[in-house]
């Protein structure tokens, strides 16, 4: 799925990161395909999501203190869609503790679904667009 010509922004840390949160959402559709009892899967979903919004946080906070570090001209516009994203998140929590234990396997792929065109659409679209400034920078 990854490939460095689509979604390599140039910086060694942040590629790392970005391959990471791609698998770990891609494996979350995948590992939850051979759950059949419906309680264990919703302790596993909570687990999973807890850990998956770390590293979703952790790699957003990390890369807002590389831009603002490098004086990212857009910095405040790229914070914004991170907002929005971590908006989301926090929704399809409420959505996951709300729903019963039998909705849990649906909710879990609609959000590995949309973390999925979330991460290439923001990488393509927003990150690459700070990747030239990094570079100018020295940033590798
Ligand atoms: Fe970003
Ligand atoms: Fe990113």
């Amino acid at each position: 799925m990854w490939r460095d010509e689509e979604f390599s922004v140039g910086v060694a840390s942040l590629d790392e990161q970005h391959k990471g949160l791609f698998s770990a959402f891609m494996n979350l559709g995948q590992s939850i395909e051979n759950v059949y009892d419906d309680k264990a899967l919703g302790v596993m979903l909570n687990l999973l999501f807890i850990q998956m919004e770390g590293y979703v946080k952790t790699h957003l906070r990390y890369e807002e203190l590389l831009l603002e570090k490098w004086s990212f001209p857009e910095l405040e516009a790229h914070k914004q869609k991170h907002d929005l994203l971590e908006n989301e998140l926090a929704a399809y929590k409420k959505c996951l503790d709300a729903a019963e234990d039998e909705q849990k396997k649906a909710i879990a792929q609609q959000i590995s679904l949309f973390m999925e065109r979330w991460l290439i659409n923001h990488i393509q679209g927003d990150d690459r667009a700070y990747g030239p400034h990094l570079r100018k920078m020295g940033v590798v």
